[in-house]
């Protein structure tokens, strides 16, 4: 796993971005695998702040969602799907054609899980997966003790994860689904290239775990150690914890193994 260790927010929102430019730049319709949450938004900036520079064409790309919440209306300003719209698909000057996510309205939700994998394999697989990290360790929405073979299906939400979301809601937890789909932990892992974000202190354990811990589907984002391409960027505080942290930053600066973000 590579940790790269950032000053803040913005500098990892920045860090990625270029990744993401620089996949389009090698492979126009590459398939983005994109996040929700707070995290992520410095990664979408960077990234349309790019576009509109005219430094990278992305009107060729393809945008694919990780979960979403069961029962919201897919117009719903909260839903996954609308959120994605908004901050991604919309700010790339992309259209909706361009953008796949699971189905949170479906009659038979297990259905729509099983369309939802086998789509993303019809569409080659993800290229680029970013992720962002609860403070229970979820990737996705597979909340601790999800199997780390997992397919997308229904999973239903820890208390702490809808405490942390209630903001989006008004601050109001009873707003907030208790049921979402979210994309397996093996379907996460089937993408060719993963990178979580975390920034701030509230992170720091659930990082430390993740990155220095064993593989426990306790802790799920430690699934990333099970990749081959995975790079987790960390701001100072979310890297706190981190007992290598100075090794990490030692590795980064002389690279003499770093396979590039
Ligand atoms: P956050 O959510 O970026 O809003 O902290 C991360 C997550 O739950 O995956």
């Amino acid at each position: 796993m590579e940790v790269v260790i950032v000053p803040d927010a913005k500098a990892g929102g920045e860090i990625i971005a270029e990744a993401m430019a620089a996949l389009l730049r090698r492979k126009p319709d590459a398939l983005l695998g994109v996040a929700t949450g707070s995290t992520p938004l410095p990664v979408y900036e960077a990234l349309a702040g790019k576009v509109r520079a005219g430094a990278v064409d992305a009107s060729r790309a393809r945008i694919c969602q990780l979960d979403e919440y069961v029962g919201l209306p897919a117009d719903h300003p909260e839903s996954y799907r609308s959120t994605v719209l908004r901050q991604v698909v919309e700010p790339l000057g992309l259209t909706a054609d361009s953008f796949m996510g699971p189905d949170g309205t479906a009659a038979d939700v297990q259905a729509a899980c099983e369309a939802y994998d086998r789509a993303l394999s019809e569409a080659g697989g993800v290229d680029l997966q970013l992720l962002g990290i609860g403070t229970d360790g979820h990737i996705g929405f597979n909340e601790p003790c999800s199997s780390l073979a997992s397919r997308t299906r229904i999973k239903t939400l820890t208390e702490q994860t809808r405490v942390d979301n209630a903001r989006f809601f008004d601050g109001d937890i009873d707003q907030v689904p208790h049921h979402v789909i979210t994309q397996g932990i093996g379907t996460i892992l089937e993408a060719r290239h993963l990178v979580l974000l975390a920034t701030g202190e509230g992170k720091a354990d659930a990082v430390a775990q993740s990155v220095e811990g064993p593989v426990a589907a306790v802790v799920p984002a430690s699934a990333l150690q099970l990749h081959p391409h995975a790079t987790v960027v960390v701001d100072e505080a979310a890297a706190s914890k981190l007992k290598l942290a100075d090794y990490f930053r030692h590795t980064y600066t002389n690279k003499p193994t770093w396979q590039g973000l």
